[in-house]
């Protein structure tokens, strides 16, 4: 199957899901390749999947996932309704290190396709790996988190990595702007009586 030809998601996941493009497939158990509604006009994107993505198959589901969780319920996102959740790379890299450049071009083609059957108005990239992969290669989230930045039509939002939260709760007030601003251009871009419960 050709990743720039495939038209329905559920036959790019199987896809996929037999990518062989890096090593980094032959050191962990599976593919994560997202979860959440395709049809979403918004989405998420990290960094790679942990060792509990691993295990279980699906993006953001170990502590981080769980903190990703509460900030989307904090904008009265679903999972399997607003939004759809990825990473830029598919599979978990040795001792969860950050992938490398060569890792993410490889995984790009699979990134690039899933965004192209998307088609989302909207990105929020969670920390400095997704911000440098989409937006700019010398990017930095300190500076760069909480403007935006318009590409090919998307409106793309960097705000910090949940990971970054857990171990800097100081960060957290800053996230929330980003994520209020969010929450705005959702409603002026795609639902403008979208409800959340704190902005
Ligand atoms: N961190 C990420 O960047 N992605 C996940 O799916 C989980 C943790």
């Amino acid at each position: 199957m050709n990743l720039d030809t495939v038209t329905d998601f559920k036959e790019l996941e199987e896809t996929v899901k037999t990518c062989s493009r890096c090593a980094l497939r032959q050191g962990c158990r599976g593919v994560v390749f997202g979860e959440g509604n395709p049809s979403a006009r918004i989405v998420f994107c990290g960094e790679g999947p942990g060792g509990d993505e691993d295990r279980l198959g699906r993006p953001f589901v170990g502590k981080a996932g769980q903190l990703l969780d509460k900030m989307l319920a904090a904008c009265g996102f679903e999972r399997f309704k607003h939004v759809y959740i990825l990473n830029t790379i598919k599979c978990r890299p040795p001792g969860n290190r950050t992938p490398t450049e060569q890792e993410r071009a490889a995984c790009r083609p699979n990134l690039d396709a899933q965004l192209r059957l998307i088609r989302p108005a909207i990105m929020v990239l969670l920390g400095a790996c997704a911000l440098q992969e989409i937006v700019n290669s010398a990017g930095r989230i300190t500076r760069d988190r909480g403007r935006w930045v318009q590409k090919n039509g998307v409106h793309i939002m960097p705000t910090y990595h949940p990971a970054a939260l857990l171990r800097n709760p100081a960060l957290k007030r800053d996230a929330w702007e980003d994520l209020k601003q969010v929450v705005a251009r959702y409603r002026s871009l795609v639902d403008q009586d979208h409800y959340s419960p704190y902005c």
